[in-house]
């Protein structure tokens, strides 16, 4: 039995989806803290089980009679650690054997963090190595999915991405429907037991490219304009953001960008896949052109996409 966290959240779901490909419903489970909210993967013959990273005998009794767990990190703003810790301590009370982590793409431990997140990942990342447990850790580029919220809804009305970071700081996105396949892959397929892999997209890429795959794709100028971050405050605060939030993203996410934490390209992901993760120009014609396409892999809905977004 294989149970996977966050079956609420779009990343588990999406992993689910893609696990009920490979295994038959009955092998599946999924947490989650308001069952209700899974109703659709329930109908699909998947196991919803109750329980709260916060709430250690739940996650016991969840647990029990699961093989593998994939551990969807929790959301930043909590006490990620603690919450880890009661998955991981009760993955090992349950009898589970092998415990699958989604960490954050980093340069190294050393360099530059995304404070709240990465020495979260790191202190997670040695418990399950002293853990006792077999584990697989995952280190996930920042996905595409987020970047409409960087760059805006209105783009190409307005023919401005207007992201903050000093400098050209790159990173090699990729989409979360490709992670969500490659993480069904590793807790489905034999050979990534005890192993660390970063996930990435193939090219990495800056706002001023972004801005210039847009206008290819639209057929008209759309510039790439730096502003400071407290005008990127108050452009996120607009979409809706939380002030905190919105600081968050402009200072700290967009250090990272500048320093080049996420910049670093891997071949895991397309070898996982067994193809070319989704370039970032399709992703990004299917957010901002999806007229274009014939089929549409990933529509965003902006609105709630921003209402849906938790931190
Ligand atoms: N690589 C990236 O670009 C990136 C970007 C954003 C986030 N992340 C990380 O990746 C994780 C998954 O991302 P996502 O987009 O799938 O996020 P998401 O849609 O917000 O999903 C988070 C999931 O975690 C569940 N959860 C939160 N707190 C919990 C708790 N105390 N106990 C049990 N479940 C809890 C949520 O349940 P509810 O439905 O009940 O809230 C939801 O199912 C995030 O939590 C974050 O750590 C990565």
């Amino acid at each position: 039995m294989i149970l996977v966290t966050g079956a609420t959240g779009q990343l588990g779901r999406a992993t689910l989806e893609f696990l009920l490909h490979r295994v038959p419903a009955t092998e599946l489970a999924g947490l989650a803290r308001n069952p209700e909210k899974a109703a659709e993967l329930a109908a699909q013959g998947i196991a919803i089980r109750p329980g709260d990273y916060e709430d250690y005998t739940s996650l016991v009794q969840a647990l029990r009679g699961v093989d593998k767990v994939l551990l969807v990190s929790a959301v930043a703003f909590t006490d990620r650690l603690a919450q880890h810790t009661n998955v991981i301590n009760a993955a090992k009370e349950a009898g589970v054997q092998h415990v699958v982590y989604t960490s954050l793409q980093r340069k190294n431990d050393t360099l530059f963090a995304v404070p709240g997140i990465t020495e979260s990942d790191i202190a997670t990342e040695q418990l399950l190595h002293t853990s006792g447990l077999t584990y697989t850790i995952i280190k996930n580029t920042l996905w595409a999915d987020a970047l409409p919220l960087f760059v805006g809804q209105h783009v190409l009305e307005t023919g401005v991405v207007v992201p903050v970071p000093q400098g050209e700081g790159r990173l090699t996105y990729a989409t979360r429907r490709d992670i969500a396949e490659a993480t069904a892959r590793i807790l489905t397929e034999p050979g990534h037991e005890n192993q660390e892999y970063t996930l990435t997209g193939t090219t990495p890429t800056s706002f001023a490219d972004i801005a210039g795959l847009l206008s290819e794709l639209a057929s008209k100028p759309i510039v790439y304009k730096q502003v400071t971050p407290e005008a990127y405050v108050e452009q996120l605060v607009g979409t809706g953001l939380p002030q905190p939030v919105a600081e968050y993203f402009a200072f700290s996410w967009m250090e990272a960008y500048k320093r080049g934490m996420f910049e670093d390209t891997d071949p895991t992901l397309a070898r996982l896949l067994g193809r070319q993760p989704t370039s970032l120009k399709d992703f990004l014609r299917s957010v901002y052109l999806p007229q274009t396409i014939e089929k549409e892999s990933n529509p965003i809905d902006y609105p709630s996409y921003i209402q849906n977004i938790k931190f």
